[in-house]
């Protein structure tokens, strides 16, 4: 990224991490989902969402098709496009995390680097959870109807058909979600968030 600004002074937050996560009872943490589309990751975000909001956790999802409805706006699915996205979106994730939000993240993020990326702007508290159905699976399912305007030639660069997915090498957790049911892969997910954002004593 060509950088512009020029003659720029952090301001110091006198407020600490460890303060926020004391007054929420728990770790603030960006819990990345990626996988195909209609692999689960949105229902799964919010489904996560909504249990650990009833568990009194500060919880927020940051959603692909959501964040490309405005601020995404003007971003396409080209290479670069998708880069820029999941920049910008590491970017936020990483505010949100700071605030002592638990994010969860639903993007398809389909390049090993824009992950790694996202991971380097949030720091120790990044999760790449792999929800790992495959485009067979996906394209049976086909929720939005987008593999089907694919094979009719109606969209271009369609993750796992027309445009590449990387599998992640070294995920923090993998969800089989091609065969787990979603209550199921939600039980894993609310396990791994209940280990890995309590405070040290809970
Ligand atoms: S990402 O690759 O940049 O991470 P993101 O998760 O933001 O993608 O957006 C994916 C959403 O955009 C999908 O859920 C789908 O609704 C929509 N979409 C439209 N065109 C495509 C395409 N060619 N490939 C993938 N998703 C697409």
């Amino acid at each position: 990224m060509f950088v512009k600004s020029t003659n720029i002074f952090e301001v110091e937050h006198k407020v600490t991490r460890e303060q926020r996560w004391a007054r929420n009872g728990h770790k603030a943490a960006v819990v990345w989902f990626t996988g195909l589309s209609a692999s689960g990751k949105s229902t799964l975000a919010i489904r996560l969402e909504q249990r650990l909001f009833d568990l009194g956790h500060q919880v927020y999802v940051l959603d692909g098709d959501n964040m490309r409805r405005k601020l995404c706006a003007d971003l396409g699915f080209s290479a670069h496009d998708r880069e820029e996205n999941i920049r910008r979106i590491g970017e936020v994730a990483a505010l949100f995390a700071e605030s002592g939000q638990i994010v969860i993240s639903a993007f398809i993020s389909p390049y090993r680097a824009d992950r790694a990326l996202a991971r380097r702007a949030v720091g120790d508290n990044f999760h790449e959870i792999y929800l790992s159905a495959d485009v067979e699976i996906c394209a049976r399912r086909d929720p939005k109807g987008l593999y089907a305007k694919a094979r009719k030639g109606e969209i271009d660069n369609l993750t796992g058909v027309s445009a590449p997915y990387e599998v992640p090498k070294t995920p923090d957790l993998t969800i089989d979600t091609g065969t787990l049911s979603v209550d199921e892969s939600l039980d894993i997910l609310v396990d791994y968030v209940m280990r890995n954002m309590a405070l040290s004593g809970d």
